[in-house]
């Protein structure tokens, strides 16, 4: 096993998203770019994770932390290019690694896949394992620069690349692995003498080579090593993450009816046999068990399907929202933090929070759940089979029994016993022939003031 070390570079002010939110902290179906890359890295194998922010930089060193507890955050107290941002988290490579892995964190959409085949370059006996694209537009990017055999010798800036060399189509992605044993000398003999005054990361391929070590490549598809720089970017890494979760919903299993119309999270759940009917979005947090049904128009965020559910369309599942086998939700529906039981039915314009719904329940339409008196939450339970009307406010905290009924239109404060009826509403009054008198009587009254 060899052990590797991933150097996340964050330290980029990211002054073209015009955000006073840092770059990488921006979100790419549900998550941070930084989550992303640290997600991806971790999966592919690396044993220690380091991140390179800018100073005063708390809140992206605190995002690192949050997605990997056991990351180890280096400051870049001056920004003077790649290679010198590797070497503020020298103190990282203390214990001795094989491989080191260094990626951006304005980078999410790399594979992990795609990092295992840096790796395998590295352990097949490359010094340096560099990824590489051939970009629609190579204006910008660093050449790759390669002898009559293909071998590459050298990575060109775009800024210091002679007219021959912006020929090239092949770029380099940025990121790369490189021998563990050898990155610091390396990286210490990296010069700023270049059009940028910058420490180039892609000068240690020269350095290697002079060295005697050689050079791998690993091409990957352009989408996959998108770099986010402004909002249009990171709309277009959205896009490409979108499409890669829906390929991958529908190859476990699930029909999604217009799959470009379904936005996912980064972290969705779909069980096989799930319908997705067109213009549904996921938040994060959903996980959704086999033959569940979601109807067109519906967004779930925190929330757990068991199979055989029945949402939409237009339902809302907010956090917390855990419905069993063959509850069914309809139109127009709210549920935030409430259990809703096997088979039970909340159908129509009707908002459920803080509650739990017994088995076979059956909530009338435009129930409401009055949860909340504008300082603190209450819970409304309902037990297993009981009916509630049409259009009754559920004031909590407030229980209702097994089998109890509740006739519609009532205002319930008090708790109601197991197959007990509830009414709470003003008594009907009827007073017959009351209608047509009072009909004559202003018809009469009418008809006297135009005359006047
Ligand atoms: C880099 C590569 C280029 C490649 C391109 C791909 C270098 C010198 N060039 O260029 O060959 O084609 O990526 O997108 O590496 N960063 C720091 N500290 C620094 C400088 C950069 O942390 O002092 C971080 C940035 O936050 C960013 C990453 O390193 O995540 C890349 O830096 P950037 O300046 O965007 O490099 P490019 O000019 O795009
Ligand atoms: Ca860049």
């Amino acid at each position: 096993m060899r052990k590797c070390l991933a150097i996340v570079l964050a330290a980029g002010e990211g002054k073209r998203m015009r955000s006073s939110r840092p770059k990488v902290l921006h979100q790419v179906a549900g998550r941070s770019m930084l989550a992303h890359v640290l997600d991806a890295v971790a999966q592919a194998g690396a044993d220690e994770l380091a991140v390179v922010v800018g100073p005063g930089r708390e809140d992206v060193a605190a995002e690192a932390l949050k997605a990997s507890a056991h990351a180890k955050v280096f400051v870049q107290a001056e920004r003077l290019g790649t290679a010198h941002a590797v070497l503020a988290a020298r103190e990282a490579f203390a214990k001795g690694f094989d491989d080191v892995l260094v990626l951006f964190a304005d980078t999410p959409l790399v594979r992990p896949e795609t990092f295992r085949d840096l790796r395998a370059k590295l352990a097949e006996g490359a010094g340096v394992a560099v990824l590489g694209f051939e970009p629609e537009n190579p204006f910008g990017y660093g050449r790759l620069l390669t002898d009559a055999t293909g071998a590459l010798t050298a990575i060109r800036e775009h800024k210091d690349a002679s007219a021959e060399e912006l020929k090239v189509r092949s770029c380099n992605a940025g990121l790369m692995a490189l021998d563990g044993g050898k990155t610091l000398d390396w990286l210490s003999r990296v010069g700023n003498d270049n059009a940028q005054k910058e420490f180039y990361l892609p000068d240690v391929v020269e350095i290697a080579r002079a060295d005697g070590a050689s050079c791998a490549l690993v091409i990957a598809p352009a989408g996959e090593v998108l770099g986010v720089n402004d909002r249009v970017q990171l709309a277009q890494a959205e896009a490409e993450l979108q499409n890669r979760l829906r390929r991958a919903a529908m190859e476990n299993g699930a029909t999604l009816v217009a799959p470009e119309t379904v936005f996912f999270s980064y972290d969705t759940k779909l069980g096989a046999d799930v319908l997705v009917e067109p213009h549904v979005v996921f938040g994060p947090g959903v996980t959704v068990a086999d033959h569940v049904v979601i109807h067109a128009f519906s967004h779930l965020e925190g929330a757990t399907l068991a199979e055989q559910a029945t949402i939409g369309p237009y339902a809302r599942l907010r956090p917390g929202a855990n419905l069993a086998r063959e509850a069914k939700v309809g139109n127009f529906v709210e549920i935030k933090k409430a259990e809703i039981g096997e088979g039970a039915k909340v159908n129509h314009l009707t908002y459920i929070g803080d509650a739990t719904i017994g088995p076979r329940a059956n909530i009338g339409a435009g129930v409401i759940t009055c949860n909340y008196d504008g300082f603190l939450k209450y819970r409304t339970e309902i037990g297993a089979d009981a009916f509630v009307g049409s259009n009754c406010s559920l004031v909590a905290p407030v229980r209702i029994g097994d089998g109890a009924l509740v006739g519609s239109g009532s205002v319930v404060t008090r708790d109601v016993a197991g197959d007990a009826l509830a009414v709470a509403r003003g008594q009907q009054v009827e007073k017959p022939g009351w209608a047509a008198a009072f009909r004559a009587k202003m018809r009469a009254l009418k008809s006297s003031k135009a005359s006047d």
